[in-house]
């Protein structure tokens, strides 16, 4: 009698809620990662409405920065279509962002392109995209050698998912950026810095230590994280000296810095 009773219960229940419910949207990994696709994509098609989650019918506007100035979708850098040669993206399913690093060698269109996009995390709709576009003449800009030491970071698994028993948590691993920024600023903050260590600064490589020519009296302000626990990374979108646009990728293993990349737009 029982177990008649809860059969009936589990096959009258769903009817009782009456149409099928849609399953409640989740900022997960997957749903990150198909998000950033859809970001390289439209980047290389030139086409912003490529753009999932971006549907203008919802009613929400997205907040659109190019070098931290207002922008444009239609004007600004991702209605160009641009040769792709690297995408490397991260992806922070707490505050529902993405963080992607692109690099175009085409001729005439060379760019190295950091961009973060955030999205609601009850609707999974896109409400911001903040690109930082480095080019010609910004600080150590050589899109090959970027390329070059990017690729080849990659194909070395230097930047692969951490195995689980020695994830850092996200604390830490924005612990050990925010050391690096403020050293900037203030010689006795003790950074984590790991051996070896490599800095892609602009194309410039510098190894095996990161603890090298990091300029004093300089405020690095206004950041922005977009925080990756599988991969050990955090990306921070700041002001550098108060005035450059800036990003400065960390990848951290064991609480210690390894990887950093960094674009500076020199205004
Ligand atoms: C966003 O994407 C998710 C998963 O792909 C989907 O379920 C949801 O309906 C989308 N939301 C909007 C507003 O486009
Ligand atoms: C972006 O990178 C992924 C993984 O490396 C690759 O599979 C994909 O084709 C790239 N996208 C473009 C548009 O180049
Ligand atoms: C500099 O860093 C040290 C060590 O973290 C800290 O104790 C001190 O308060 C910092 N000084 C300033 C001016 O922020």
């Amino acid at each position: 009698m029982m177990k008649h009773l809860l059969t009936t219960l589990l096959f009258v229940t769903p009817l009782a809620l009456g149409a099928p419910t849609a399953r409640a949207a989740t900022c997960d990994r997957d749903f990150l990662k198909a998000q950033a696709a859809s970001y390289v994509a439209a980047q290389k098609a030139g086409t912003p409405s490529l753009l999932t989650n971006s549907s203008s019918s919802s009613g929400s506007t997205i907040s659109y920065t190019q070098n931290f100035k207002t922008a444009t979708l239609t004007t600004g850098i991702l209605s160009t279509p641009l040769r792709i040669d690297h995408n490397r993206s991260i992806y922070d399913t707490t505050q529902c962002a993405t963080y992607t690093e692109l690099i175009s060698t085409e001729p005439n269109k060379q760019h190295v392109i950091g961009t973060q996009l955030r999205f609601s995390p009850e609707t999974l709709t896109l409400s911001k995209i903040e690109t930082i576009v480095t080019s010609k003449g910004d600080w150590l800009f050589d899109p090959s050698a970027t390329l070059m030491y990017s690729f080849q970071e990659s194909s070395q698994g230097l930047w692969d998912d951490i195995p689980l028993a020695k994830r850092d948590t996200r604390a830490v691993i924005q612990a050990a950026g925010d050391a690096y920024l403020d050293l900037f600023n203030n010689k006795s903050v003790k950074v984590p810095w790991g051996t070896p260590c490599a800095r892609l600064e602009g194309g410039t490589y510098i190894q095996p230590s990161c603890n090298v020519g990091v300029p004093s009296g300089i405020r690095n302000v206004n950041r922005r994280y977009v925080v990756d626990e599988v991969v050990g990374t955090v990306d921070v979108f700041f002001d550098f000296a108060g005035a450059e646009p800036d990003s400065h990728e960390f990848r951290v293993e064991g609480g210690r810095l390894r990887l950093v990349h960094t674009m500076t737009v020199m205004k």
